[in-house]
């Protein structure tokens, strides 16, 4: 399973916030929003991961996260030169891809739960088809949206409906297998002039092998789309760490966690930061670990 992680676009939504700034290097408490979803590819135990952003952004992602080598994994780097829709990742990461299946997950979207582990591992297992969740939230209309036929079964997915056929939200996190590759380059731009990852999972759903996974309410799928969203999702991470002394979405601990690094890399790592609490957490880990 490779992992992808989709950086780009030009956050206007955010103006001027992301004016010079990508969205999501901008940080949501004490780390960038790219650590969120890129902690739940690690987490998956995903060790191949390409990153997607614009000419302009792809350097400052390359600064900030290197070959992946310090993690133990490989991250590699791709230009989207125009925001062409979610589905072009896998257009533009068909070389990447191989002969592999794929997970997809977009750079600003935050997960937080006690299961959520094994709920990635259950999507990985999955050889065939495609898995995507539905989560429900108060207002649907702003996301894809699980319609459901009246014995539950999902008749179809639909993008930014005005009137919302459920309150059931297709967060920004997709399992496929190697077709998804040539059912995205047959996806025709929407009314909006984009390749929508709903089109790909409409397909999937009809060669009756799209599996929609419920989330309920132990998993937090947190909202970044307006300033206010990214304020109350850093006072959630704030709330959690300072409450348990856990860090959410450390990538560092996921990886040592993982066995993806030693604890002697992860106290090299936590020593280059010791002047901030993250790096004193990092340490801390790699002491308990000795
Ligand atoms: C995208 C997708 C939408 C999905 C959402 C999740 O929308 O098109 O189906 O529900 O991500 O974050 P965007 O918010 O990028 O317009």
């Amino acid at each position: 399973m490779k992992g992808i992680i989709l950086a780009g676009g030009k956050g206007t939504r955010l103006y001027p916030m992301t004016k010079v700034v990508s969205k999501q290097l901008l940080p949501i408490y004490d780390k960038p929003l790219i650590y969120y979803p890129l902690s739940m590819l690690l987490l998956a135990k995903i060790r191949e991961i390409l990153i997607i952003s614009t000419p302009e952004d792809i350097d400052n992602y390359r600064t900030l996260l290197g070959d992946g080598s310090r993690l133990g994994v490989s991250f590699t780097y791709k230009v989207q030169e125009t925001p062409r829709g979610l589905a072009d990742a896998f257009i533009l990461g068909e070389e990447f891809i191989g002969d592999d299946n794929v997970c997809l997950i977009l750079g600003d979207n935050v997960f937080y739960g006690q299961n959520m582990s094994s709920i990635l591992w259950k999507a990985c297992e999955r050889m065939t088809g495609a898995t995507i969740f539905g989560y429900p939230v108060k207002d649907a209309h702003s996301f894809g949206v699980v319609e459901f036929d009246s014995d539950h079964k999902v008749v179809s997915i639909e993008e930014k409906p005005a009137q919302p056929k459920s309150n059931y939200a297709v967060p920004g996190l997709y399992f496929y297998d190697n077709r998804v590759v040539e059912i995205a380059k047959n996806v025709k731009p929407s009314a909006r002039g984009e390749i929508e990852i709903t089109a790909v999972n409409n397909e999937y759903l009809k060669l009756g092998e799209l599996h929609v996974e419920l989330l309920g309410r132990g998993i937090a799928w947190l909202d970044t789309g307006t300033p206010e969203g990214m304020l109350k999702a850093a006072e959630y991470v704030e709330a959690v760490q300072s409450r348990q002394g856990f860090y959410m979405s450390c990538i560092e601990e996921i990886a040592w966690r993982r066995g993806f690094i030693t604890a002697e890399q992860l106290m090299a790592l936590g020593q280059e930061l010791k002047m901030t609490d993250y790096g004193q957490y990092l340490i801390s880990l790699a002491e308990a670990a000795r």
